[in-house]
């Protein structure tokens, strides 16, 4: 090809055949009858053009419309749309699993050392490796990332991302108090290479860009003011930030700001909260700043993992999904506040959060009964909340969440018999004498099982836009 010649990509078709189950409605909007949130098929074609889903249905259907397709058939196995991690931190890969403390020493002991050494490109390089590597073996395609208060990490993110030709959110995180003066970025500084990041990545191939202020406890008015300007500046950013996870945090931030009667009006007195927001954790949110989330469009992110583990608290799940007032709520790993990448673990401690919400709420009020059980995290919610849940809550439902044609072709391939030993035995309770679940019920006794009971094993395969991701040589 001479130089200067456009490049051509030829036209790419194929079809995945196998057990299909995506979600097109909230479970929660079906109590006692989730199933009717879910497209089931036991024989399922997707037709893959160009990474877009071209056409989706019954195999035996399907097919005869496209004679001569190249098919890849999984046998026994589930196919999701990928998995979307709503709150994670780029780079925190290293310190998974650090022990012993809760929130605040957390950051100051093992997360702003760390944090401090990805202004070196060379090891923010090797972090993203190790970061996208995690995500993909654990079946996450898209995820909202913090990355540092250095603008390389956020370059070097978004570098990595488009070689894997992820759908992401990111952008650089501001800080401008209460961690080590090598950390800390100034209001105006944030402000400039904040622009030029948008300037350079937002809306760039699958790169979205999250005006991201870390915390009200780490922010200054001025910094929370410059992340005003670029929200105005430019509206169609996101906004993401984290919001009243820890105790003494929430009860720090009101003392440095008088004039604020909750975390949530700090975020509002600064014009950040409305659709394309994100506050992560919100653990310790009152009914009113519930209530005004719900009514500005705004989104939570609930971190079991990473709530347990700093010992931040129980997320009200229940409340969050009140009908009257609806909270968006996409669902997290917050790595490495939580310590684990794939998202059934995120599941499994969400359904124990619900769990002690359900039997804890079991009083003589109608208002708590109801957000008794709207805590359980069934098969239904859980994966509804980790698919097309958290593409609506991040604003991305039109790209991805589901096998809708039109959308990309993102989703992962899961192995019900992959995980602990006992594992196969523990399933084929649910299948019987069939080797594949042949409704959507018994579908879903298996989805639970695996979000119960599995890990990153389970995730047979990762795929990107009609391309194999993970693993990488099948
Ligand atoms: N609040 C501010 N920074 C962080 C962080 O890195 N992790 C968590 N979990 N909470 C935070
Ligand atoms: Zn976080």
């Amino acid at each position: 090809m001479f130089q200067g010649a456009p490049i051509t990509h030829p036209m790419s078709i194929l079809g995945i055949r196998g057990i299909l189950f995506d979600f097109i409605d909230d479970p929660w909007k079906h109590p006692g009858n989730e199933q009717a949130a879910v497209r089931f098929l036991a024989d399922g074609l997707l037709v893959v053009e160009d990474g877009r889903i071209k056409d989706h249905g019954e195999f035996e259907e399907i097919s005869q419309r496209y004679p001569g397709l190249e098919v890849t058939h999984f046998r026994n196995r589930l196919i999701l749309p990928g998995f979307i991690d709503g709150h994670i931190h780029f780079p925190q890969t290293r310190i998974l699993g650090s022990y012993g403390e809760e929130l605040l020493p957390w950051l100051e002991k093992w997360v702003f050392p760390e944090e401090i050494k990805y202004k070196d490109r060379g090891y923010a390089r090797e972090g993203a490796r190790h970061f996208f590597d995690g995500l993909l073996s654990s079946g996450t395609t898209t995820c909202q990332a913090f990355t540092t208060s250095s603008p390389v990490s956020t370059e070097v993110f978004f570098e990595e991302a488009s070689a894997r030709n992820m759908r992401v959110i990111a952008g650089l995180t501001g800080i401008d108090r209460m961690a080590p003066a090598d950390y800390l970025d100034t209001a105006d500084h944030f402000y400039q290479d904040s622009k030029e990041l948008i300037a350079r990545y937002h809306g760039q191939g699958r790169n979205h860009y999250a005006i991201t202020p870390r915390f009200a406890f780490g922010a200054s008015d001025e910094l929370l003011d410059a992340c005003a300007r670029l929200k105005q500046e430019h509206p169609d950013c996101w906004v993401n930030t984290h919001i009243s996870e820890n105790p003494t945090e929430c009860r720090e931030v009101l003392r440095q700001r008088p004039d604020c009667e909750d975390y949530l009006s700090i975020y509002e007195k600064h014009g950040l909260v409305g659709p394309k927001f994100t506050g992560g954790h919100g653990v310790h949110l009152t009914d009113d700043e519930f209530r005004r989330l719900s009514r500005s469009g705004a989104s939570v992110c609930f971190c079991p993992c990473s709530n347990l583990f700093l010992g931040s608290g129980f997320f009200r799940i229940g409340k969050a999904t009140d009908p009257e007032q609806r909270v968006k709520t996409a669902f997290g790993s917050d790595i490495g506040g939580g310590n684990r990448f794939c998202l059934l673990h995120t599941l499994d401690e969400a359904y124990k959060v619900g769990m002690h919400h359900f039997t804890t709420l079991q009083g003589p009020a109608p208002s708590d009964q109801a957000e008794a059980a709207r805590s359980k995290i069934s098969p239904y919610r859980g994966f509804w909340s980790i698919t097309l849940g958290g593409a609506e809550a991040l604003h991305l439902d039109r790209w991805i969440g589901n096998f809708e044609p039109g959308k990309e072709a993102d989703f992962v391939v899961i192995d019900w018999n992959a995980g602990p030993s006992a594992q196969a035995w523990h399933q084929s309770l649910h299948l019987g004498e069939h080797t594949g679940p042949q409704t959507v019920e018994a579908a879903a006794e298996l989805l639970f099982g695996i979000m119960m009971t599995g890990d990153d094993r389970n995730i047979a395969e990762t795929w990107i836009m009609g391309s194999r991701a993970h693993p990488k040589q099948a």
